[in-house]
């Protein structure tokens, strides 16, 4: 009797394969996002952008923190957390500043995308355990669109003045840091 009970606590807890699966791909998505951002930063470097570079490396490592988050998730809820194949990033050498973060706002842009179809999926199988952990998703998702967006528009003001970019560098370089795997750097 007792068995049984714990065997029906832990079957409704337990996501369905399919939901797995895409959570699975969720997680690549994520480790994607982070070697994306990654290679963004080493063409911010390469441009001696120093601040732009260490917000871009920032933003990398958050990456890695959502996708823990995602892993943590599976595996709390019974099921398996599996890594899939990642492509490399989809970001081509001398970019300028401003095609680096619309590089990023298009990234971001489908990383929403892919989280509103997870929370589709799980909402069509009455999945309520990961709505949580998909709402703050979201509102996250709605905040870096925010912030990349707001870069671009005075990455579009500041032109083709050189003392505007340098300034951009330096407070972008100097963005508190937001408790992330970045504070270690
Ligand atoms: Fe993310």
């Amino acid at each position: 009797m007792t068995g049984d009970l714990v065997r029906a606590i832990v079957q409704s807890m337990k996501m369905s394969t399919d939901l797995e699966k895409k959570f699975q791909e969720q997680i690549t998505l994520e480790f994607a996002a982070s070697l994306t951002y990654r290679q963004l930063a080493i063409e911010a470097d390469e441009q001696d952008l120093p601040g732009i570079a260490a917000w871009l490396r920032h933003q990398a490592d958050e990456e890695i923190v959502h996708a823990n988050k995602f892993i943590q998730h599976v595996s709390d809820r019974d099921n398996h957390a599996a890594i899939g194949t990642i492509t490399a990033p989809a970001v081509a050498p001398g970019l300028t500043v401003l095609e680096i973060f619309e590089a990023a706002l298009a990234h971001e842009q489908k990383v929403s995308e892919a989280i509103r179809e997870l929370y589709r999926s799980a909402d069509k199988e009455g999945d309520y355990d990961s709505r949580p952990l998909l709402n703050w998703f979201v509102d996250e998702q709605i905040e870096e669109e925010a912030t990349v967006s707001e870069i671009i528009g005075r990455v579009r003001m500041i032109g083709e003045d050189g003392s505007g970019l340098l300034r951009l560098d330096s407070e972008l370089g100097a963005r508190p840091a937001k408790g992330t795997e970045a504070d270690a750097e």
